[in-house]
């Protein structure tokens, strides 16, 4: 840790890199590990401290959260007015233990076995699975606003899984392309399903505007879920947020007994509430390092992998890259995994994923350019 680099971030190395825990870097030993979306970034010092300080008091029993949603969700009311002018009432609000929980929740009770669902592909894996596994048809939404709304027209799908930024290419939502999505669900009845989980992760002069706050009817017929595990990098805590804009549905929810969904860890909530309310430091530190690493990943593909064509992502800290100089299919992938990285298969992601990868540039700039140049071949320790 130095003056410029107060949370080092910029200091890691694939030898202490190697030693961390977690799946990332757990299930390819062999391999530098660039794929599952984790950074590498160790937490925020002020998470850090708030589960340390709950440990330190030795009591972890039941909590006097009371009714409705835990301090978490009350932190992302105010973290929404604060940063996006989305007032919302916390009677919307539900803990999750996960994003894809709010999905399928969402999927299962709102649509029928075979409904069609508009999804903009490349998309997410999970999404897809999530599909195939409820029996739903995918129908793959242009990016295009205009080419979407035909597509629509002849499809008819019963919602718009919206993954806002989108993973895996770090496309951000502009105000326009929003109201026109707003304008498209009004006119075909569709239930909107916003994944904002990267929202934190949207590099200026972009900016995250949450689906529903594009006006009354938007918010009336979507599900926003999103969550701190992405942004501050806590995915393994379990925790995540869905605010219910479709009354039918909030008033479905409530109607079950509350056990059926589980209720939050506390270490999840505090975690969460630390970050959005003292995190914001180490978040700017964060976005500073991968604003630099989303850029020098061109000049880097550009030296060792010329041919790649890769677009710097808008938002998140995933880069989506056309690799089909080197074969269609996953053989990009394979090539890149039998030199020593492992990256995330194009083809995992759908439609548009031949000949593609996806690289976490969620580390340090030492370790991205040892990684590019493990790619081609090329590295020299
Ligand atoms: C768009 C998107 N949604 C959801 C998730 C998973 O979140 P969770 O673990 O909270 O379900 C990810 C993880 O990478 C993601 O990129």
């Amino acid at each position: 840790m130095t003056a410029n680099d107060p949370f080092g971030l910029r200091s890691l190395t694939v030898e202490h890199l190697r030693s961390t825990p977690g799946v990332k870097w757990q299930q390819h030993p062999d391999r530098l590990a660039s794929w599952v979306a984790d950074m590498d970034f160790p937490m925020a010092p002020a998470i850090a401290e708030r589960l340390r300080s709950i440990v330190d008091r030795g009591m972890v029993g039941y909590q006097k959260w009371g009714a409705g949603a835990s301090p978490a969700g009350h932190a992302f009311v105010n973290r929404m007015s604060a940063k996006y002018n989305w007032e919302i009432d916390v009677a919307r609000v539900h803990d999750l233990a996960d994003v894809l929980q709010g999905v399928r929740l969402a999927i299962g009770m709102l649509t029928e076995p075979g409904a069609a669902i508009a999804l903009h592909t490349p998309a997410y894996h999970p999404f897809l699975h999530s599909l195939t596994d409820m029996d739903r048809r995918l129908v793959h939404a242009p990016f295009d606003v205009g080419e979407l709304r035909d597509v629509i027209a002849v499809e008819r799908p019963a919602a718009l899984l919206l993954c806002h930024p989108q993973n895996p290419t770090g496309h951000v939502f502009d105000r326009s392309q929003l109201a026109a999505i707003a304008d498209i669900a009004e006119e075909f009845d569709l239930i909107v399903i916003s994944d904002e989980i990267h929202s934190d992760l949207v590099y200026a002069p972009n900016t995250h505007i949450p689906f529903a706050s594009v006006s009354a009817a938007a918010q009336s017929r979507t599900i926003t879920v999103t969550s701190t595990s992405k942004a501050f990098n806590l995915a393994g805590l379990r925790w995540a947020v869905m605010h219910v804009g479709i009354e039918r549905f909030d008033t479905m929810l409530k109607s079950y007994p509350k056990h059926w969904f589980g209720s939050p860890n506390m270490f999840g909530v505090e975690a969460a509430v630390a970050a959005w309310t003292e995190g914001d430091d180490w978040l700017a530190a964060v976005m500073g390092v991968l604003d630099e690493n989303r850029l020098r990943l061109s000049e880097l593909l550009a030296e060792y992998l010329p041919g790649a064509v890769y677009r710097i992502p808008d938002a998140t800290y995933l880069a989506w890259i056309d690799c089909s100089i080197l074969g269609d299919g996953d053989a990009p992938f394979e090539i890149f995994q039998s030199r020593g990285v492992e990256l995330s298969p194009g083809t995992q992601f759908g439609a548009g994923g031949s000949g593609h990868v996806r690289l976490n540039f969620a580390t340090s700039p030492a370790v991205l350019e040892q990684v590019v140049a493990t790619m081609a071949g090329n590295y020299v320790s």
